[in-house]
């Protein structure tokens, strides 16, 4: 099964947007399998955004970041990355589409309520580089008889 990091930001927390986005995501079926607040530091998003380093808006993106904690989540299910990035909506939430997290809940663009991860890899990296193995929770989702054929949860 895929992986995938969702992070609800800044602004998220501060709207208390929460809830509502752990709603979506537990309503699409996916599996909680990490969830905790943090504050992050430089080091954690220069390596998070190391692909945005030397983008003009990455001063800002990290400040923003910073600005006040923010609930970092691992969640796991078959082909999870796309359907999440689906569900999340255009970087842009002027762009993103109605029904999506985003185009629903959001309209600056440096101000989008969530991260999620881009591809399998990165949600692999991701997982791995926000949360340790002891905060990683492997179990039995007994709905998933009732969320995917057979031969898509193995
Ligand atoms: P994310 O990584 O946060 O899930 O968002 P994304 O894949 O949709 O967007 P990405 O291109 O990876 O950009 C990362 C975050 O940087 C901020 N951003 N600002 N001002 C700008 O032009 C700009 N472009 C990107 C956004 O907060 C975006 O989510
Ligand atoms: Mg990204």
């Amino acid at each position: 099964m895929e992986r995938t990091l969702i992070i609800a930001k800044p602004d998220a927390v501060q709207r208390g947007l929460v809830g509502e986005i752990i709603l979506r995501l537990e309503r699409k079926g996916l599996k909680l399998i990490g969830l905790k607040m943090m504050s992050l530091d430089s080091a954690l998003l220069q390596a998070h955004y190391s692909e945005h380093l030397e983008k003009p808006f990455y001063a800002g993106l990290e400040n923003f970041m910073k600005s006040s904690p923010v609930v970092v989540m691992a969640w796991e299910g078959f082909e999870c990355v796309g359907s999440v990035r689906t569900i999340v909506g255009a970087t842009n939430p002027r762009q993103a589409e109605a029904g999506t997290i985003r185009g629903d809940l959001a309209i600056g663009a440096g101000r989008n309520l969530i991260h999620a991860s881009d591809s399998k890899k990165s949600g692999e990296e991701e997982v791995s580089r926000f949360f340790t193995d002891t905060e990683l929770f492997d179990y039995e989702k007994s709905e998933y008889m009732h969320v995917y054929e057979a031969h898509e949860r193995t």
